[in-house]
């Protein structure tokens, strides 16, 4: 029967319509963030009144687990841990414990704003978490500040990095969200800082992710110009990818102090390479960061639908996928979509 829920079989990755495999799932375990920064939950929009996911909406530990484990076995090896902002989850280490039992999972991370990191870094990795990132856009204290929307103190951030080093979390990559005009005179001295120190910084293009951030294509400042400018300061060259699909171009100082990455989805865009699916605090499915519905799991898993039809279920998301938003972006001129889905909703 041609539309029926296909049976899984164990002997076969998945492959989209592109003849993309899916290698990384992407979990949300909240949408609730402590910071309202401007590009992502804007504060005048996500004030008091705004209602979040109930909590009895969010996947519980064990259906996370239970998602991820099935998503294995479609090819699926990767993993990484977001939000919102993921620390909030009380449940976090538990959930980090669960995710770093399965089997056949290689690289278990997990992107974080860093405010609780302090306290939670030991618990994390003795957890079975591998390595981290942390979003710090600048070390300008009354910059990082506004770029937070009023929240952030970057003494917190730096201090959970810390920790993070000292549990042994490694490597620790820092995500710089670079907007023109607002923290791109300071990339320098953020590289001064983090330099020498074996963690990577990454700078990313400001992206028009969600309807709500009033995005606008001359605050991007492209990576290309970036590259020139850090150039001038410290020579770079550039390094292979990690592995196919990786976001991040990668580049090492001449001088043997490290490596520097850029994210350019938006001058230089990466669909020909995604293998990447998420999956919301609420249980949906997406099959790509610029997608407008997610396919509902959460309702046949609390409903009783057995392991066989849940793969089934993925497999038929995963083999009808033809998203590719970020190349079409360049290519048409849009009128902006009212229907895609928020940036915290689904973690990036
Ligand atoms: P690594 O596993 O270390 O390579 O991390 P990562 O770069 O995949 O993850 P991270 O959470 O640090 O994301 C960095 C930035 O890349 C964020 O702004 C993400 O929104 C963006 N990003 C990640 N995956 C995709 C993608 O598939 N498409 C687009 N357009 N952006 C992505
Ligand atoms: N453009 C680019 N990156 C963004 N992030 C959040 N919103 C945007 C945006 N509009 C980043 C966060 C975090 C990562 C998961 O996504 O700063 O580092
Ligand atoms: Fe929170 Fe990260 Fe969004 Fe900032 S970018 S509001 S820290 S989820
Ligand atoms: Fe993947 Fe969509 Fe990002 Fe393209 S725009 S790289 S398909 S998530």
């Amino acid at each position: 029967m041609a539309n029926k829920v296909t049976q899984w079989n164990a002997s076969g990755d998945v492959t989209d319509r592109f003849s993309r495999p899916l290698r990384d799932l992407r979990i949300s375990v909240i949408d609730r963030c402590n910071y309202r920064c401007p590009y992502c939950m804007p504060a005048d929009v996500y004030g008091e009144a705004f209602e979040f996911l109930p909590r009895r909406h969010w996947l519980t530990a064990g259906e996370i687990k239970r998602v991820a484990g099935l998503i294995t076995q479609l090819g699926a090896s990767k993993l990484r841990i977001t939000g919102g902002e993921p620390l909030l989850r009380r449940d976090i280490v538990d959930i980090v414990g669960k995710l770093a039992s399965l089997p056949g999972v290689d690289d278990l991370a997990l992107t974080t704003n860093g405010t609780l990191l302090a306290d939670k870094a030991n618990d994390l990795k003795a957890a079975g978490l591998k390595r981290i990132t942390v979003s710090v856009d600048s070390l300008d204290e009354k910059i990082f500040k506004e770029m937070s929307g009023g929240r952030g103190d970057i003494h917190s951030v730096l201090d959970g990095i810390a920790a993070a080093r000292s549990a042994g979390l490694d490597p620790i990559k820092i995500n710089v969200v670079v907007q023109k005009g607002k923290n791109d005179a300071t990339i320098l001295d953020l590289l001064e800082h983090f330099r020498g120190s074996g963690m990577i910084p990454r700078f990313i293009e400001y992206m028009d992710v969600g309807t709500l951030n009033g995005w606008k294509l001359d605050e991007v400042v492209p990576s290309k110009t970036l590259v020139e400018r850090i150039s001038e300061r410290w020579p770079l060259r550039p390094l292979e990818r990690n592995y196919r699909g990786e976001v991040a171009s990668r580049y090492a100082f001449e001088d043997g102090q490290g490596e520097i990455g850029f994210i350019s989805s938006v001058s230089e865009p990466f669909c020909g390479a995604c293998h990447r699916a998420r999956l919301s605090a609420d249980g949906k499915l997406y099959t790509c960061l610029f997608a407008s519905e997610g396919l509902d799991l959460r309702e046949p898993m609390r409903a009783g639908i057995g392991d066989a039809d849940l793969v089934g279920l993925l497999q038929n998301a995963w083999r009808s996928r033809e998203d590719r938003y970020s190349e079409l972006r360049g290519k048409e001129t849009k009128a902006a979509d009212e229907s895609r889905v928020e940036m915290y909703r689904i973690g990036g």
